[in-house]
């Protein structure tokens, strides 16, 4: 009798040794960004727990690099910093205090830890007393920030950031023309060789509560919505890439992560430049508060997301499982997703 002719796709899953072998997608150390909130104060010792991202902390400097040097022993390749400075103002002054925070951590990461790549978040939001990413028109309280006075701030953070030693810059702000600025005050100031990985495709998301919290940068009226991009529109994403791209760019983020993986599809097969994925403390928290339920398998969970990023075509994933990746892996468990 005839064999019946059809796919059995079973006899390449039928052993452990034969999945391994043709897996597709494998996630490593170096495709992982790990984000840290540092925070200016007095308080060597500070480890505070940050509540909606279990796991997650505010660290005094001193409690970052300790961090860090532990992360780089399990094989931690990159990082972003994030900064809480002690004062705000409507300015955001912080954010380009060629003493701030980040300016301060980057030093003290870069003399520490050489081999680790050291990217910083640019934007204001964390340094307005306003909360917005940008400068407001004085008493303005619809959150309409201004766009064009805004990017001089921020190409005069990311310059402040590469003196420091910043290995590449990112800026999350969604000011329109920010990229070019940025590139034009690098190049000038004698930076040409810092990347800027453009935050290019970045949604008003809900999915950003919890950082909120642990930055202390939610806006105290308004919203983002007239900066950031409405989460229904991707050709309008399309368009944001292609922009920040020929402002010179050189590698394009799309962020949420998980709730956008057409986009980074989307992304990678419109454009050559590197695409990157942020998974965000939304999905970071969502994973944790079902695992600590006993609901999902959180390594597990983990493994499958973070692959999920690489599957739809990212080549760098910012995400706060980073040294959970690494501390798995360092048990023989990482990469079996
Ligand atoms: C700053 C910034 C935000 C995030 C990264 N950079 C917050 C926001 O835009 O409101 C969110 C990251 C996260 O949720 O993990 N603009």
């Amino acid at each position: 009798m005839d064999q019946p002719c059809f796919f059995r796709g079973r006899r390449l899953r039928k052993t452990p040794t034969i999945r391994d072998i043709f897996r597709e997608t494998h996630v490593r150390p170096e495709d992982l960004m790990m984000p840290y909130f540092v925070v200016d104060t007095d308080d060597a010792a500070l480890r505070k727990p940050i509540g909606a991202m279990p796991g997650q902390f505010q660290l005094s400097l001193d409690e970052l690099d300790r961090q860090v040097g532990q992360a780089v022993a399990l094989g931690l390749r990159s990082c972003i910093l994030f900064g809480l400075p002690k004062a705000k103002d409507a300015r955001g002054s912080g954010a380009y205090d060629p003493d701030g925070i980040v300016q301060r951590a980057i030093r003290r990461l870069k003399a520490n830890h050489p081999d680790l790549l050291v990217a910083t978040d640019v934007c204001l939001c964390e340094y307005t007393d306003h909360g917005h990413c940008g400068l407001l028109r004085q008493d303005d309280t619809s959150g309409e920030v201004s766009n064009d006075p805004t990017l001089d701030l921020l190409a005069r953070t990311a310059v402040s950031h590469a003196r420091a030693g910043a290995d590449m810059v990112a800026p999350s702000d969604m000011m329109d023309g920010r990229v070019a600025e940025i590139r034009q005050a690098l190049d000038e100031a004698g930076f040409a060789q810092v990347p800027v990985m453009s935050y290019a495709v970045k949604y008003a998301s809900a999915f950003y509560g919890p950082f909120r919290e642990a930055a202390e940068s939610a806006p105290k009226f308004g919203d983002r919505r007239t900066y950031q991009m409405d989460p229904a529109n991707a050709r309008e994403g399309l368009r944001e890439a292609q922009a920040d791209i020929d402002e010179g760019a050189d590698i394009i983020m799309v962020k949420p992560g998980m709730p956008y993986l057409d986009m980074i599809t989307r992304l990678r097969e419109a454009f050559d430049l590197p695409v990157a994925a942020y998974q965000v403390s939304g999905e970071y928290s969502m994973i944790k508060a079902a695992a600590a339920n006993g609901w999902i398998d959180e390594a597990a969970v983990m493994l499958e997301s973070l692959t999920a990023f690489k599957r739809a075509g990212a080549e760098l994933i910012l995400t706060y499982f980073t040294e959970d990746f690494l501390r798995l892996r360092a048990q023989g468990q990482g990469g079996k997703a």
